[in-house]
């Protein structure tokens, strides 16, 4: 059984017709995406914003009709994947690179949902993702090293020999922390560094999580 496919579907029974809906990005986020647009094929009437690049060029091939954060500032649902969700709800999210604007369109949203499969959820944020942290290209070897100041151990993404960048143009540092012990003063933290464009954690944010399991789905709602 794909434990992200049971999730991602799961969450397509609560969209309803003529919902604004901020689509996330990620291996779990394709198939509520793709799942959607065989419900607007049937005719669903919904609209959706996406969180990435990546997530437009999927939610156009397969036929969700698309706006901006600009054109559509309310959304009625969020759905997006995790990779953290501690018992609180709150996530680590952002290791797909595209946490900045996931965040602001699960801030525009009167729903928050989150799909995961069951190796997701922790006692504890921190112990099994590092926390991804979109820095500016500017100075961010100085960012790094206020970074880890903090108690990390933060690397600069690399992919195939190149610093990755955001579709924002910017940097992302992959943090190490084994464990934060209060997320809520980290991310005040990370904020006041110059150079932080937004963090990866997402906290009060979520309203329900859509846990795939191989004994079915367990839903968490705060
Ligand atoms: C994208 O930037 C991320 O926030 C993803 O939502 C998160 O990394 C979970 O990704 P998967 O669904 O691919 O595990």
């Amino acid at each position: 059984m794909n434990l992200k496919q049971v999730a991602g579907e799961k969450a397509t029974e609560y969209v309803q017709d003529g919902m604004a809906l901020g689509l996330g990005t990620g291996s779990t986020v394709r198939y509520f995406v793709e799942k959607l647009g065989g419900l607007v094929a049937e005719g669903l009437d919904v609209i959706g914003v996406p969180t990435s690049e990546r997530t437009e060029e999927l939610a156009r091939k397969v036929g969700v009709p698309l706006s901006t954060l600009e054109k559509t500032p309310a959304l009625d649902l969020t759905v997006d994947g995790a990779d953290e969700v501690d018992p609180n709800l709150n996530l680590i999210k952002g290791m797909g690179g595209a946490l900045l604007r996931e965040k602001m369109v699960a801030s525009s949203s009167r729903e928050f949902m989150v799909i995961v499969d069951d190796s997701k959820v922790v006692e504890k944020l921190g112990t099994k993702s590092p926390l991804p942290v979109e820095v500016t290209q500017f100075g961010w070897t100085s960012v790094k090293e206020w970074i880890a100041k903090l108690g990390s151990i933060p690397n600069r993404r690399i992919i195939e020999g190149n610093p990755y960048l955001t579709d924002n143009q910017n940097y992302l540092l992959e943090c190490e922390f084994k464990g934060i012990d209060d997320p809520y003063k980290l991310d005040a933290d990370l904020h006041r560094l110059p150079g932080v464009v937004e963090t990866g954690l997402f906290l009060d944010l979520t309203c329900r999580v859509i846990i795939g399991k191989e004994s079915g789905v367990v839903e968490l709602e705060k």
